[in-house]
């Protein structure tokens, strides 16, 4: 479950959507040329994804955008994306590096007002703590079947 995530913040994500279905892929392949250049030992979590993981990466935060009030309507596609980062060994440090990297591509190539990134600096990590805990339910399960 998200919580707390303000009427404001789904508003103002709402209405980059038109944005995003132009440019998402633009800025997820930004997202992880920075990600790669800052953060590079994330780079082998990576070594078995497909060349277009960034067409992925933007498809689901733009699906996530258009439910964004109900993401219970997503719940599965979200079970399979945490199934895929457990396999990989994606981790919850991991987030904030992806989150600081997403916001600095939209933040170049976007060049949104203020009011604009923090919203989806709110939206991404509430995303991101929906994936989290499903991972850590994953995480578990590995663990007491060992
Ligand atoms: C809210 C944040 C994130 C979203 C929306 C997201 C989205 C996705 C999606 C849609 C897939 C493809 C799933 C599939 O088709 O199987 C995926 C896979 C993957 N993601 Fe993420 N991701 C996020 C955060 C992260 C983070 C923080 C990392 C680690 C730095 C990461 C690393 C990976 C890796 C390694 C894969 C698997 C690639 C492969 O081997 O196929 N992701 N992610």
């Amino acid at each position: 479950m998200q919580v707390g995530i303000r009427s404001e913040t789904i508003k103002i994500v709402k209405s980059t959507l038109p944005i995003l279905e132009t440019k998402g892929e633009i800025i997820t392949k930004r997202m992880y040329e920075i990600l790669f250049t800052k953060y590079p030992e994330t780079k082998d979590l990576f070594k078995n994804a497909p060349s277009n993981q960034h067409q992925k990466l933007a498809n689901l935060i733009y699906l996530y955008a258009v439910n964004i009030e109900n993401i219970a309507k997503i719940d599965k596609i979200l079970d399979v994306v945490a199934k895929s980062h457990v396999k990989a060994g994606v981790k919850p440090e991991h987030y904030p590096l992806v989150g600081e990297s997403l916001l600095q591509a939209i933040k170049e190539i976007l060049n949104p007002p203020e009011n604009v990134l923090k919203a989806w600096e709110e939206a991404y990590n509430n995303l991101a703590n929906v994936l989290i805990e499903k991972e850590k339910r994953l995480y578990s399960q590995l663990d007491n079947s060992i």
